[in-house]
């Protein structure tokens, strides 16, 4: 039976099209396009052009319920497939722009998580991420918001829920360099550190992200094939890669899926601590258990599908 970890998913990619187009519904009354013309968006040029869609999407989310009910689905959509532990990022800098604060997004997202543990045994926390296309002073002021959640006493039940920090979106003109502050302060704070580096960006935002942020993990990591050095350190100390096939295929870091596997089993072959993860199952054309999936359809062995499962148990916080 399998059982493996889930370490590179943003709740906020499991947004189906079809539940996008309910929620449109029930908040505007009306659809404005059909399936049909909606999915047909859903074919990207590069992360940009992804990112874009994904935050126009995100504005159907305004009120605490649609936050659980976001969370809920996923769970119902992923319970069975082995998974058991999920360390899921949200972005709440994009949810506070669009009038949601921290306070209401992190709660609602926080019951449904303590739900999946409670309910279907699935060990679930929280990663939140910084928005890298924001700067750093943006931020300083979202990790301001996490301490001032916390200085509440009657929030201490949601304490063990949230686990850490990332660093995401636009990644190729917003390297990690300019963040080592934030990330000093969630480090002194208790927090796990990990930052998207090497997806579209070149291997120095993988260099920046460990020697200047500190991160425990890097999330994608792919580019650090084009650095022999880079192969080595990632080595050497033992730093997971949290690897997303159909998503490096859907933006078009690789340009076949065969190529996306590629990339996970020459990290393999590096020695480095590779994971696969799926990103934005909702985007991407799948979840975890698909991510799986197409490696034994481009001839993975179970020996080598075990061996990544393990990976990611172990690489989890
Ligand atoms: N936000 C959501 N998915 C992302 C990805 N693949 N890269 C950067 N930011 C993201
Ligand atoms: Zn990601």
């Amino acid at each position: 039976m399998d059982n493996f970890a889930e370490l590179h998913l943003h709740i906020e990619g499991t947004l189906e099209p079809e539940y996008l187009m309910e929620l449109q519904a029930r908040k505007n009354g009306t659809q404005l396009e059909t399936i049909d013309e909606l999915r047909k968006k859903y074919s990207f040029s590069d992360l940009q052009d992804f990112l874009n869609l994904y935050y126009e999407s995100m504005q159907m989310l305004n009120a605490s319920d649609d936050y659980s009910e976001l969370a809920d689905r996923y769970f119902q959509r992923v319970v069975g497939t082995g998974l058991t532990q999920v360390e899921a990022f949200f972005d709440p800098q994009t949810h506070g722009a669009n009038g949601n604060s921290f306070e209401t997004v992190f709660k609602a997202l926080a019951n449904s998580f303590q739900q999946a543990n409670d309910k279907y045994g699935i060990n679930a926390r929280l990663i939140m991420c910084f928005e890298r296309d924001r700067g750093p002073e943006a931020a300083k002021k979202t990790l301001d918001d996490v301490f001032a959640f916390f200085e509440n006493k009657e929030n201490d039940v949601f304490s063990n829920l949230l686990i850490g920090v990332g660093l995401d979106s636009a990644e190729a003109p917003f390297p990690p360099a300019p963040f080592a502050g934030v990330y000093e302060r969630a480090r002194n704070y208790g927090l796990h550190l990990v930052a998207h580096a090497g997806e579209e960006g070149s291997p120095e935002n993988i260099w920046s992200a460990l020697d200047d942020l500190g991160v425990e993990r890097i999330d994608h990591g792919v580019r650090a094939l084009e650095d022999e050095a880079l192969l080595k350190r990632l080595e050497k100390d033992r730093v997971p890669l949290t690897v997303c096939p159909l998503s490096n295929y859907a933006l078009k870091v690789v340009d076949s899926k065969k190529s996306a596997v590629r990339k996970v089993l020459d990290l393999l072959d590096k020695g480095i601590m590779v994971t696969v993860n799926s990103d934005d199952p909702a985007y991407f054309g799948g979840y975890i258990d698909d991510n799986y999936e197409l490696l034994r359809s481009e001839g993975v062995g179970e020996d080598v599908i075990e061996l990544l499962m393990q990976n990611s148990l172990k690489a989890a916080f």
